[in-house]
């Protein structure tokens, strides 16, 4: 991440603070959050896209802090679940500024939303389109958009890819179930649709299929408005932009993104006289993601004939994203600098499982031993959003660090939390 300084004798400063001294002080495994990175990264879009409504996918990582930051810096805030609605509205979020997604919504999350007065609710399937009609009753009033699929692939791996008609979310650009769906809205009187939404896949790093999406999308809205006479006013592109986890790795070059989209954006509605409609985006990973590190500590080290195995005090329940869907990380070596020579090391967790591996083959001095501190970089999106209970270790905290100073924003998961749940005998 941008903000890293390196550090004499082998330590790494984030956000101004050593790294070696957070684990000391707020003991591992543990999660620093980079606050000027985070809101670095949300300026970078407010001015890579200007006329466009950027919303803070909060499904990467959400947190008050993290509400409070996306609202300074001018964000929207893109939910899929009460718990996410509330956490941002209670925090202080303005509800108006909120999108709820969800292929499956709970009776609990319409009623929700309904309550809190959520900006857009975004309909994922046919059956959706009765039941908020319903909740919102027959005098009330809701802005919704439709999720389309519009058949484009891209994205890094098949449990992220959303492009095909043969996945759970959204209505079909190419069977027609788009328009039906559609139609049924607008026929509605209590439901506003002002847009269309689709997003294609996660960590793509390539703009072209944005731009093929996009076509698509201006196609139905042209569609939309021949059948209908209704010019909608909002197009929601979705995320999906990839970062690099790793050095040398591609990230979705995001100025590129912005003009082309514009561009195209454009040219495809004067081709189909069609006033533009406002763009929106929803970020996630590429916001939360290289802002923040995850800290362990080496618990055992096994030698094998092949290479080595690094146990550390983490693993799967803090970070699931290598079991699920392979990815790749690069752990260094925190708080001391060795001369040893590198050897191949994979590193992995302490849960009760073979799979529980947090970076395979990876480069790390060959006198690595228990007591090291690790470094794993690009840790913020998906991995305490998506950690778990397994095995009753606890999730980390989450340590905020912004000009030189640090702050728990979220604290450590303990026994008690677990036992305070567990009410029968
Ligand atoms: N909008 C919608 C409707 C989404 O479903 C998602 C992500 C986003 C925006 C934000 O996508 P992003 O910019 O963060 O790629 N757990 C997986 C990623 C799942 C993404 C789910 N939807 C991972 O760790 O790679």
């Amino acid at each position: 991440p941008a903000s890293t300084t390196l550090l004499p004798h082998g330590g790494l400063a984030v956000g101004g603070v050593s790294l070696t001294e957070i684990a000391e002080r707020f003991d591992t495994p543990a999660y620093v959050l980079d606050e000027g990175e985070v809101r670095g990264r949300c300026r970078t879009y407010r001015e890579a896209f200007p006329d466009a409504e950027v919303l803070y996918a909060a499904k990467a990582f959400l947190s008050r802090a993290m509400v409070r930051w996306m609202q300074e810096e001018g964000l929207g805030l893109d939910v899929c679940s009460a718990g996410e609605l509330e956490l941002a509205v209670t925090a202080g979020f303005p509800p108006e500024r909120i999108v709820l997604h969800g292929n499956a919504k709970s009776p609990r999350d319409i009623a929700t939303a309904l309550r809190l007065g959520v900006g857009r609710i975004v309909i994922d399937s046919p059956s959706e389109i009765a039941r908020i009609a319903a909740a919102v009753g027959p005098h009330g009033h809701q802005s919704v958009m439709v999720r389309v699929v519009p058949g484009v692939s891209a994205g890094g791996h098949d449990k992220i890819r959303t492009d095909t008609d043969d996945q759970k979310f959204g209505l079909s650009l190419a069977d027609g179930g788009a328009r039906h769906a559609i139609a049924k809205i607008l026929s509605q009187p209590q439901l506003e649709l002002t847009g269309l939404h689709c997003h294609i896949g996660s960590q793509i790093t390539e703009v072209k299929p944005y731009l093929t999406a996009l076509r698509r999308m201006v196609g139905l809205m042209a569609h939309i408005r021949d059948a209908h006479g209704t010019a909608l006013p909002e197009l929601d592109m979705g995320g999906g932009h990839g970062i690099a986890y790793r050095p040398g790795e591609p990230a979705l070059d995001l100025t590129l993104l912005a003009r082309q989209l514009r561009t195209e954006l454009i040219e495809s509605c004067a081709a189909a006289g069609l006033t533009v409609p406002r763009l929106v985006i929803e970020p996630g990973r590429a916001i939360a993601g290289p802002a923040g590190v995850a800290l362990y500590r080496v618990l055992t080290v096994k030698h094998t004939g092949e290479r080595v195995f690094v146990a550390v005090d983490g693993g799967m329940s803090d970070n699931p994203r290598p079991a699920l869907y392979g990815a790749r990380y690069a752990p260094r070596l925190l708080g001391r600098h060795s001369t040893a020579e590198c050897r191949t090391a994979t590193v992995v967790g302490r849960h009760c499982e073979a799979g529980d591996i947090l970076a395979a083959d990876v480069d790390l001095p060959g006198d690595i031993h228990p007591g090291d501190l690790l470094a794993v970089p690009v840790a913020g999106a998906y991995q305490l959003s998506m950690a778990s209970g397994y095995n009753m270790v606890g999730r980390p905290p989450v340590i905020a660090v912004h000009e030189g100073a640090a702050r728990v924003l979220v604290r450590r998961e303990t026994l008690d939390d677990f036992r305070s749940r567990d009410i029968g005998r």
